[in-house]
């Protein structure tokens, strides 16, 4: 569970479900593992450097908006999106250490700094409902504007409104609206059922016995996971695990989901599981995601729109579409015939990759060479017994990008 989770900030309300909880007043272990998590979890690391935000204190904050931000309402930009960022830049400063004892001691006795650029100075909007990709390479500064959106981060600048609400300033109203799932960080207890924090969850975010056991066995359901609630989660495999953490980030019926990585290590048949139930659940329910992934496949299947971030900049965005249509422009066309053809066949535009007896394979830009003159000089040439038409993938276009947007 991510310091991010709204139990962090309620000890009070985590210890009262303890106690009244018949599946927790039955888990011993449970209460030794909330101990613990208790006594471990109040630091909350903001930017490397330890904030000292500890449980229940310091994390409520319901300051006023910065008058900056209150442009930011005023101009509109607030009420009309889920999601609106605005010039948000967070700067990391880390320090820096030379290996040995030597270097610890250079370090203590004058300290360096660097000072690194995640997110630099990004806007963008999300529409309520909407499916909206945020790919980038590593290192891009996806997760941490998915932190600063979810609150677990303050930005260095800029502005950021998720559902009219300023995430580092309003983080605890927010969690009742958002959803949120990190990929690299489960949030489900490992060694416990995912059924227990199920409960636990629905009790932090205040829904009644009925409407929880209604809304458990609703997503249990929608996400196939009835068979596996019960299971220990260490005894659950990543793609079932991953099922029952998107579920449980739907509990509370967010507005906003924010995905980071949900299909991480997840085999083809598993991501396409997890692809069909968030998709379903932004039909039913109108859920707004917000994902970050690695997967091209995900951002195709899912979003209608991607941003695609390098460098903490934005260097793309638009509909996936129009990215597809404007990238995806190089054609390869392998054609075979049932008679022998010329050894010199060759066709105005095209660039012949190989040419046999009964076939060619050749390469063309829709862009310089229109489709109709090439299909046509193809069938011209002699009988035709089969052609195939291929295009890059969408991962070759976005690989593109990215090295084309390298610094
Ligand atoms: N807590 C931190 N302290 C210092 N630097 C950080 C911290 N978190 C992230 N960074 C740095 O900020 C940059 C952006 O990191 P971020 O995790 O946002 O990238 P990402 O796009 O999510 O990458 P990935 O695809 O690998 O998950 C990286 O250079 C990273 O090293
Ligand atoms: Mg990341």
């Amino acid at each position: 569970m991510g310091a991010g989770h709204p139990l962090c900030r309620r000890p009070d309300k985590l210890l009262s479900i303890v106690a009244n909880q018949r599946p927790f007043r039955e888990t011993t272990a449970l209460t030794v593992l909330i101990s613990n998590f208790l006594a471990l979890c109040p630091v909350r690391v903001d930017n490397g450097l330890t904030t000292g935000s500890r449980l229940g204190h310091g994390a409520l904050q319901f300051g006023s908006i910065s008058s900056q931000c209150a442009n930011f309402y005023r101009n509109g930009c607030l009420a009309m999106n889920a999601i609106s960022v605005r010039n948000l830049r967070k700067t990391f400063q880390t320090k820096r250490k030379a290996a040995g004892l030597s270097g610890s001691l250079r370090a203590l006795w004058r300290p360096a700094f660097q000072d690194i650029e995640a997110v630099r100075g990004i806007s963008f909007e999300m529409e309520e409902g909407e499916l909206l990709g945020f790919i980038g390479p590593n290192g891009a500064g996806k997760s941490t504007t998915i932190k600063i959106l979810t609150g677990i981060l303050h930005p260095s600048s800029g502005e950021a409104a998720v559902l009219g609400y300023v995430p580092w300033r309003q983080r605890q109203a927010l969690a009742f609206q958002i959803g949120s799932v990190f990929g690299q960080r489960p949030q489900l207890w490992y060694h416990l059922p995912a059924v227990d924090t199920f409960y636990l969850f629905g009790k932090i975010y205040e829904l009644d016995d009925g409407s929880l056991k209604r809304r458990i066995s609703f997503l249990a359901e929608a996400f196939e996971i009835e068979e596996l609630l019960e299971t220990p989660v260490r005894k659950l495999s990543l793609g079932q695990r991953m099922r029952c953490e998107v579920a449980a980030s739907l509990l509370h019926k967010p507005r906003v989901l924010l995905l980071d990585e949900p299909s991480i290590g997840l085999d083809v048949v598993a991501k396409q599981r997890l692809r069909m139930t968030i998709q379903r659940m932004n039909e039913l329910e109108g859920v707004g995601v917000l994902l970050t992934s690695h997967d091209a496949g995900d951002i195709e299947t899912l979003c209608r729109r991607v941003i695609i971030v390098n460098h903490g900049e934005i260097v793309y965005r638009d509909k996936v579409s129009t990215l597809k249509r404007r990238y995806l422009t190089v054609k390869t066309v392998d054609v075979r015939y049932n008679e022998q053809l010329a050894p010199d066949f060759s066709l105005p535009g095209v660039e012949m990759l190989k040419v046999g007896r009964y076939g060619a394979k050749m390469r063309f830009d829709t862009r310089k060479t229109p489709v109709e003159p090439v299909i046509s000089g193809l069938a011209a040439a002699g009988s035709l017994a089969d052609v195939t038409v291929s295009e890059p993938s969408l991962e070759d276009v976005i690989s593109a990008i990215y090295a084309r947007t390298e610094a």
